[in-house]
């Protein structure tokens, strides 16, 4: 090589990890953790603030006592996980589930769904992904090459000024109809959705699987608030033989058994779909922890016996509709969750003080983040700000609401009630 050829930068990262916008995780914890309010109670992230259910810690630590238990599990998972999975799963599918062809075991629901794209996109060929859209699916649409196309989901008209249920965010059918071109091989739904808590009705899904049907696409759908829902839950997969043989289901032992810094979660499907996953699965990460998938699949063995789903779906939307309550409170309205444990509410009542001094990296994002903000710096709570869940063109859909986790202790519940009141006197008719 000539000696003038220009020096290469030794350190460049990819493209696709080079990123330099500021992340909505790190703003918000470094923000919590600047705050002069301390301890900052933190309904931002989504992870539970209290432990799995006993009967599941038990099973975690009798599987450490096991020789095969500390060693490597088969690639497609363990045998006994694949097979409470099937078994618990069976009934909602309404057909027999084969474990060893039809479910898979992944790490967490998030390489499950990374597995799937790197199995079946081609570079630029297209996926639909809704927004607001949990973070991870862009990344994981873009690693292998491909594109993601969004489609727009809409709050109900009268969000700012009324409390309205979460059902009544819509998509527009013939927008998703146009978003599909020749290259699209993908839609990626989520129900019960994160952030907006909306429970796809049967009509909703119908159609969607219908435009699969006519376009020949496949579905991934993301069920990991599965057992959380307080209204009918429908999975698209049961809706038609056509639609289960073009559907790869997600689940996610994180989200069932609250345990999210587990990493077990699942795809289930046909096996023409499941086997490529697989072998995506096996290149990425070979296998998952073995201890704790062990500790899952006791965990479904066993969940009935200590009526664990009812229980656990009961004390969800308990603890929801105990929180929600500060809203009605403070007359700001909300869109009230049908399934998972987040709840967004919205803000365009709430006067931010015009000569308030927010840092540059968040006084250039949409007004959410002033409120998320805000609320950390004067009110001790911290919540997230759904605008980093949508593109730059539809960030100003949701920039006066903000999302809020309920999955924490009572206790951490009450105290954020109390701080919240404290927004009385910047709220504005
Ligand atoms: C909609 C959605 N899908 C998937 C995941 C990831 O699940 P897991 O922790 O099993 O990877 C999350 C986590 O927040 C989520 O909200």
């Amino acid at each position: 090589m000539s000696s003038s050829a220009p020096l290469r930068d030794p350190y460049k990262p990819a493209a696709r990890v080079a990123g330099q916008r500021q992340d909505v995780w790190s703003i918000v914890n470094e923000a919590a953790a600047a705050s002069p309010m301390q301890p900052i109670v933190n309904m931002g992230q989504g992870f539970f603030g209290y432990n799995p259910p006993q009967f599941v810690i038990d099973a975690a630590k009798l599987a450490l006592d096991k020789v095969d238990c500390n060693q490597y599990s088969p690639t497609k998972g363990r045998p006994r996980l694949k097979k409470a999975i099937a078994d618990a799963y069976s009934p909602f599918f309404g057909r027999k589930l084969d474990p060893e062809k039809e479910v898979t075991i992944t790490t967490g629901a998030n390489e499950g769904m990374l597995s799937a794209f790197m199995g079946f996109l081609e570079r630029d060929d297209e996926a639909i992904v809704f927004e607001p859209f949990f973070d991870q699916y862009i990344s994981n649409i873009e690693m292998p090459g491909g594109k993601v196309v969004y489609v727009p989901m809409h709050p109900p008209p009268n969000g700012a000024f009324e409390t309205s249920s979460a059902g009544e965010w819509t998509i527009n059918m013939d927008a998703l109809e146009a978003a599909i071109t020749p290259k699209t091989r993908m839609i990626v739904l989520n129900s019960p959705h994160n952030p907006i808590g909306k429970v796809f009705s049967r009509e909703e899904l119908l159609a969607i699987g219908a435009m699969a049907t006519k376009h020949n696409l496949i579905l991934l759908s993301d069920e990991v608030y599965d057992k959380l829902y307080y209204v009918p839950f429908t999975r698209i997969a049961t809706l038609s033989d056509d639609l289960w043989q073009r559907t790869l289901t997600v689940g996610s032992g994180g989200k069932n058994f609250y345990a999210t810094g587990w990493r077990v979660g699942w795809l289930m499907g046909p096996e023409h779909l499941i086997k490529y996953v697989s072998a995506a699965h096996t290149r990425i990460c070979y296998s998952s922890v073995s201890p704790l998938q062990e500790a899952t699949a006791i965990g479904f063995e066993e969940a009935d016996k200590y009526n664990f789903w009812e229980e656990s779906k009961k004390e969800m939307k308990g603890k929801m509709d105990k929180f929600n309550k500060v809203w009605q409170e403070l007359g700001l309205p909300y869109s009230d969750p049908e399934g998972g444990y987040f709840v967004l509410v919205n803000m365009a009542k709430v006067k931010l003080p015009e000569d308030y001094d927010f840092p540059p990296h968040v006084a250039e994002r949409p007004r959410d983040f002033k409120l998320s903000w805000f609320l950390i710096k004067e009110v001790g709570v911290a919540a997230i700000p759904p605008t980093e869940f949508f593109t730059p063109e539809n960030a100003h859909i949701v920039e006066d609401w903000l999302r809020f986790a309920v999955c924490k202790n009572d206790e951490i519940l009450e105290t954020a009630m109390e701080r919240l009141r404290g927004l009385k006197k910047y709220i504005k008719e």
